[in-house]
């Protein structure tokens, strides 16, 4: 049972300067709430009881936020406007906390939650990306119960755009499943299929072993990615496309559409 999940939000949002200068990324509002309050939703919604979001310096706000503020619900039953209590509650979760102190990529970020997965096989989800209708992590849980492998959430991407991603190359094992013989990591040519991933994964406690054996890959960086490629010597990855819809709050435009699109519902 996939009890357990990490959600690394340790980096910097270069690609959304000035404004992380200041606002961490994972805090960026939509419609009232943090990103992050979404990827939360979604990981308790998939069955997870436990999560640890591995931060740094300045992401202080995200804890904050997750906390409990006695002294706003003092005020608000003081005040009589106890109607407003519900809007600062925060999924009912455990959430653990660990610091990230250099920013040495996702991959070594990941490593930090050695201990607290333990032997557990476990699931990542990157806060960038957020999915709507069917939680996307719920559909890697139902792979990983038949298969008992490691799983990557994909979606088919436009060719221009592949080389922003970590991209699959596998073949079809039945609707919407794929078992993976390689991946590259934003491949500035010929990526090996249109299947990108998009930031949910399951992984076993093996790829804690791979992390660590790393050399910086891709950007200088210690990537999952070139972790991932080392487990295949060993266990089964799958990809499962995700039904749901994703935006990448990264990226202005798709920020823009995620708003619009809970706006309307
Ligand atoms: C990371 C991963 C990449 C994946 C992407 C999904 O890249 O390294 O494989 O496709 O997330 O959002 P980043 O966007 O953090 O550079």
């Amino acid at each position: 049972m996939i009890k357990k999940a990490v959600i690394p939000a340790a980096g910097y949002g270069t690609r959304s300067l000035p404004i992380t200068k200041v606002i961490p990324k994972e805090m960026f509002p939509i419609c009232g709430k943090p990103a992050i309050h979404y990827v939360v939703e979604e990981a308790v919604a998939s069955g997870i009881e436990e999560i640890l979001i591995i931060i740094s310096r300045t992401k202080n706000l995200i804890m904050d936020y997750f906390d409990h503020s006695l002294e706003l619900e003092a005020f608000l039953e003081r005040v009589n406007k106890t109607h407003l209590l519900k809007k600062t509650e925060v999924p009912n979760v455990s959430i653990q906390y660990v610091r990230q102190s250099h920013a040495k990529g996702l991959g070594d970020a990941i490593s930090l939650a050695k201990s607290f997965t333990g032997e557990d096989p476990f699931a990542v989800l990157l806060p960038d990306d957020i999915f709507l209708g069917t939680p996307a992590l719920s559909e890697l849980i139902e792979v990983y119960n038949k298969s008992r492998a490691n799983v990557i959430a994909v979606k088919e991407v436009a060719e221009q755009h592949l080389k922003d991603y970590g991209v699959i190359k596998g073949k079809q094992t039945s609707e919407g499943i794929y078992e993976i013989s390689d991946l590259v990591e934003k491949p500035a040519s010929n990526p090996p299929s249109n299947l990108a991933v998009t930031g949910r994964y399951i992984f076993t406690k093996n790829i804690y072993e791979k992390l660590n054996k790393l050399n910086p890959g891709k950007g200088g960086e210690i990537q999952l990615t070139d972790a991932i490629k080392d487990i295949l010597t060993e266990e089964r990855c799958l990809a499962r496309i995700s039904s749901g819809e994703r935006f990448d709050i990264g990226k202005e435009e798709e920020y823009i559409k995620l708003i619009q699109a809970i706006y309307r519902t």
